[in-house]
């Protein structure tokens, strides 16, 4: 069911005293504490909850506001032990780390996949060792959803269909061109945003006529950019994944002696504040978000499911579009 995040107050009332007695119990209720062996982790002996992190990387501003929220929120006063691990974009350093938390015997693993799909065997060893779940952010694709906890982070497809509608709202018509700037591919987020995108632009005359990855860096956005400048010169508009490969397709359009948001409009996904920024100053033209904090939900649905209780399969993270004006408005405020 979706839903918006989750109540932080609730993680406030839950007391490091209380949390003992909940992983205690559920130890008691699972027969084996998590992990199992001598080496398992904290939660059953000290009332502390040892969580092991997988990052994607460090790819993004998205991803650097990400990871701020999961460190500021597993802390020690909050009755956590976080163990955090950066994959550098790489699945098999993620399946490693998670083969690590496995072997440490941490009582929750929790991890944002960097593609969608080959998790089934890790994560049966984690199953088989006791250790719950929890997906941040990214999804798996597997058919065997007993494999995670829950699945906490935004719609992509939804991401994809809010640009391509503004998109079609402001620009069919006029026969527009577009260049489409991917993620990382076999990624969640580039997967299903091509797909909303392409879904919302369909039946208008917005046509795509180059599309490649720019593996959600600056620096890539910015070269997969120069080649379609080069290639093509009936460029109207780029639509790119992240804000990161938005910036670095406006530093190609400005070398190119063009002015981003004017000759070229550009449409991204994130909103994080050099995106905000550039939206605000004109050089973007419209960005829909998606949101980065989700430490407090990781923090709640890993207390619940130390506790034993029922957690939602998948919680959906609500986000928000922005154009010129209201990036003006809401940068002053802006977490992230
Ligand atoms: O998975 C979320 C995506 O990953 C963000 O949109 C992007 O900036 C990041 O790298």
């Amino acid at each position: 069911m979706a839903r918006t995040t989750l109540t932080r107050t609730v993680l406030a009332a839950v007391s490091v005293a209380s949390l003992f007695a909940l992983s205690a119990c559920a130890s008691d209720a699972g027969g084996e504490p998590a992990g199992g062996g001598e080496t398992a982790g904290g939660g059953a002996d000290d009332g502390v909850i040892t969580l092991g992190f997988s990052q994607v990387g460090a790819e993004s501003g998205w991803r650097a506001a990400n990871t701020k929220s999961i460190q500021d929120t597993l802390t020690t006063e909050n009755g956590f032990d976080l163990k955090f691990s950066d994959a550098q974009q790489k699945q098999e350093n993620q399946i490693q780390a998670i083969r690590s938390y496995i072997t440490q015997g941490v009582d929750v693993i929790a991890f944002s996949p960097v593609v969608e799909t080959g998790w089934d065997p890790v994560l049966q060893e984690a199953k088989a060792a006791g250790i719950p779940v929890i997906l941040t952010d990214r999804a798996v694709d597997s058919s065997d959803e007993t494999l995670y906890e829950s699945f906490i982070g935004s719609d992509f497809v939804k991401e994809g269909e809010m640009a391509g509608e503004w998109v079609a709202e402001q620009y069919d018509g006029e026969g527009f061109k577009a260049v489409e700037l991917q993620g990382t591919t076999g990624a969640a987020p580039a997967i299903d945003r091509k797909e909303g995108f392409e879904s919302a632009i369909e039946g208008t005359d917005v046509e795509i006529i180059d599309s490649q990855t720019g593996n959600f860096t600056r620096a890539e956005g910015k070269t997969v950019m120069e080649g379609f400048l080069n290639k093509h010169d009936d460029i109207d508009l780029v639509f790119a994944h992240n804000d990161d490969m938005g910036l670095g397709a406006i530093e190609a359009i400005e070398a190119a002696g063009m002015t981003p948001g004017e000759d070229i409009k550009i449409v991204t996904i994130d909103a994080v504040k050099d995106g905000m920024q550039a939206l605000a100053d004109g050089k973007i033209n419209y960005i829909v978000e998606c949101n980065p904090l989700l430490g407090p939900d990781l923090a709640e649905i890993a207390k619940k499911v130390i506790a034993g209780e029922e957690v939602e399969k998948r919680i959906v993270v609500e986000d928000l579009a922005f154009d010129q004006e209201s990036a003006k408005e809401a940068l002053p405020t802006r977490e992230y």
